[in-house]
């Protein structure tokens, strides 16, 4: 199978310079634990089969194995065919899934039942790169587990790989004194986000909160400390909170690379699509007292990433379960049919803390 080129695309930010990784891993050779670990049909099986009521031990099993590893791709699994056979497996592992609200990717809801959700993994257009992030890290409440399905897989050689980080892969080569300044100063999440009358192509508060209510929109962001800001000209909503770059994973207790600096960054959506010449930027990330991150920082932070990154192709009805706090994913663009549900969960936190049940 042919490597993925990295170095000279022009969808991949900061992929021109020439100290750019020329290419993206299939495997890294600094890790010793497999990642993402594959798991075949005997080993899925015995994931799920559990006579217990509660399930408890495969419950167990998951979060151990996804903490070891920090994502699992499982194989073999024909029968899973359907996002609700999806969302049941998730159900059966104990991943009830949960809304998609507040964030800032383009997806809509595939498949509604009761309290559970699936999602289109991004309505993104193709031929852009999505960088590595961690889910709705730019929140004080991420998702715990994020899972992909594939539905339909993107052709050999016409791109789309899904691409995993571990924080590891990203703490082992960032600069000690660049880590320090971020941690010191923090980083500041900044969005503004236009009515939907006026939104176009661009997410509309209404589609990132699931509502036309104001009030809602305001009790949401301020349970989560955010700053807002409303424009009575034209009702754009501005919004921006402070966060550390890294955090404390709620099972290990060891610090984690977890943040979206990068893919939050302006410079990020300068080669997007639909936000390409734009003359304002929805979106934009600075350090916490809200001075700009340098051209440099960002750089390094991309090149690191990439460097440490894995990327491969996801095959029909496979899936992979994603450890969000020490995990990034992203998505190499794609041409032809390709089709990844998504479904978000958080099975041991509860509003930034840990729930996390005895074994
Ligand atoms: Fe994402």
């Amino acid at each position: 199978m042919a490597r993925v080129l990295l170095r000279g695309r022009s969808d991949v930010v900061g992929a021109m310079r020439p100290s750019f990784p020329q290419f993206l891993a299939r495997k890294l050779a600094d890790r010793d634990t497999e990642f993402p670990r594959r798991m075949g049909p005997r080993e899925t099986r015995a994931l799920l089969s559990d006579s217990s009521a509660t399930g408890q031990r495969q419950f167990s099993l998951l979060r151990r194995t996804l903490t070891e590893s920090g994502a699992l791709h499982l194989t073999g699994i024909a029968r899973i065919d359907s996002p609700e056979r999806f969302q049941s497996l998730l159900f059966r592992l104990g991943l009830v899934t949960v809304e998609y609200r507040g964030g800032l990717g383009h997806r809509v809801a595939g498949s509604k039942s009761g309290s559970n959700r699936v999602y289109s993994a991004s309505d993104e257009p193709p031929e852009f790169t999505i960088e590595m992030h961690n889910e709705k890290a730019d929140t004080p409440d991420l998702p715990d587990v994020i899972s992909f399905w594939c539905e339909v897989p993107a052709q050999a050689g016409n791109g789309g790989e899904t691409v995993l980080l571990h924080s590891d892969s990203v703490l082992d080569r960032i600069d000690p004194a660049v880590l320090k300044r971020l941690e010191d100063k923090k980083i500041c999440y900044w969005r503004r986000l236009k009515h939907k009358r006026e939104a176009g192509d661009y997410l509309s508060w209404q589609a990132v909160f699931h509502t036309d209510d104001k009030v809602a929109v305001e009790t949401y962001l301020k349970q989560r400390q955010f700053s807002l800001q409303w424009d009575s000209n034209n009702d754009s909503l501005t919004y921006w909170n402070v966060i550390s770059p890294t955090k404390i994973h709620p099972i290990t207790g060891r610090k984690v690379w977890c943040n979206s600096i990068q893919s939050h960054h302006s410079s990020y959506y300068s080669v997007h699509p639909s936000y390409r010449g734009a003359s304002e930027h929805l979106f934009t990330s600075f350090y916490g007292d809200q001075s700009p991150i340098e051209d440099s920082v960002l750089q390094h932070i991309r090149e690191a990433s990439w460097s440490g990154a894995i990327g491969f192709q996801l095959g029909r009805h496979e899936m992979v379960i994603v450890d969000n706090h020490q995990v990034q994913h992203g998505r190499m663009a794609f041409q032809g049919p390709r089709k990844l549900k998504v479904a978000i969960s958080k099975p041991w936190t509860f509003c930034g803390k840990s729930v996390i049940p005895s074994d």
